[in-house]
């Protein structure tokens, strides 16, 4: 019997259904808007992992560090016997908390990216024969069934995804991760810190174009499973940072006035010279916010460690 067990918790054409509802519903409205999940199929997954080796993207660094650091101390207050991390993608840092984690039955790895998740399981029984790894090919924002394995849980969401969501989706989504705990089990919650503008736009604008080239994979996907003739080199990248919000915003901007054709929605999307599309937010925290959103879910932050330069947190929270 194989310790690696992978289940699409959704079919084929459900996603498909998903990304055409998305593309019909962002791309038609006053301020054009994508989410962010439809980066990663395999290629975006593969240069979101060449993106956490940069040298401007330091979030992946410092949260290693962290839990280099703290996996000890996390272990042995979350006593985990599941361990379940939503979108996570190559599973690369949580091996350090996985080693820590001494009584730990079964790790639930949770990601859209069917390759991640098989390259991850791979790694990890190859590492550790004994551990059941049980991954779910789901979305985190719709809702979850988890397998029947033995508690306390500890539900990880690590690399700052959380700021990849807009503040009404966050809240539904910690109502959801509540929703999914008994009371005494965990959260591990990683979130990037506000910090200098310049540092935080160089992390999304690197200089070798790796974020830029990811940034546009999201118009190959589209191309490629609706149809579209979205020319990437007709759109520029763009990092801005939106102070008011303290979020990133990921933009591509219409270098020229140009229709893009999706003939599996029968539509045609018009840019304006210099029209944006937004591809995503990366939302930054400080701890009073994040403790008070985790309060208004059922959470108590307890634990609330930074890598030394304070750049990046991992917080543990129980669930009441
Ligand atoms: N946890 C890893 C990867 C972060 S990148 C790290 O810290 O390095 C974000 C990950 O979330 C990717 O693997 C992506 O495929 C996944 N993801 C993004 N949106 C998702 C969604 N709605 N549901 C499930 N997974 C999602
Ligand atoms: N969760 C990551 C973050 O917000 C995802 C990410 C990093 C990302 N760089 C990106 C998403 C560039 C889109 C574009 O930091």
């Amino acid at each position: 019997m194989s310790l690696f067990h992978i289940t699409r918790t959704l079919p084929e054409d459900a996603t498909e259904a998903a990304l055409r509802a998305d593309v019909r519903h962002g791309l038609t409205g006053a301020f054009k808007t994508l989410p962010p999940k439809w980066f990663y199929d395999a290629h975006g997954s593969e240069l979101f992992e060449r993106i956490t080796e940069l040298p401007e993207y330091y979030p992946t660094r410092a949260e290693r560090e962290i839990l280099l650091d703290r996996s000890e101390e996390i272990a042995a207050v979350a006593g985990a016997r599941t361990l379940v991390e939503l979108g996570s993608g190559s599973s690369e840092k949580t091996r350090h908390l996985i080693a820590a984690l001494t009584g730990l039955h079964t790790y639930v790895p949770v990601d859209v990216s069917e390759s991640a998740l098989t390259g991850a399981g791979h790694a990890l029984i190859a590492e550790r024969p004994t551990l059941r790894v049980h991954a779910l090919i789901a979305d985190f924002t719709a809702p979850l069934t988890l397998p029947d394995t033995p508690g306390p849980r500890l539900l990880a969401f690590l690399g700052g995804t959380i700021g990849n969501l807009l503040p009404d989706e966050r809240e539904a989504f910690l109502a959801s991760v509540r929703a999914l705990l008994a009371p005494g089990d965990g959260l591990l919650l990683g979130t990037d810190l506000v910090k200098d503008e310049g540092v935080l736009v160089r992390a999304y604008d690197d200089a070798a174009g790796v974020t830029a080239a990811f940034n546009k994979n999201v118009l190959a996907v589209v191309n490629r499973e609706l149809g579209a003739d979205f020319e990437p080199d007709a759109f520029d990248h763009v990092a801005l940072w939106d102070a008011e919000n303290e979020w990133i915003e990921m933009r591509l901007r219409s270098r020229t006035a140009q229709t893009v054709k999706v003939p599996a929605l029968d539509l045609a999307v018009d840019f304006a010279a210099g029209e944006d599309l937004r591809t995503e937010v990366s939302a930054k925290f400080r701890q009073e916010g994040v403790r008070a959103e985790l309060a208004g879910a059922g959470m108590e932050l307890t634990h609330w460690w930074t890598d030394r330069a304070e750049r990046f947190a991992l917080s543990l929270s129980v669930v009441r």
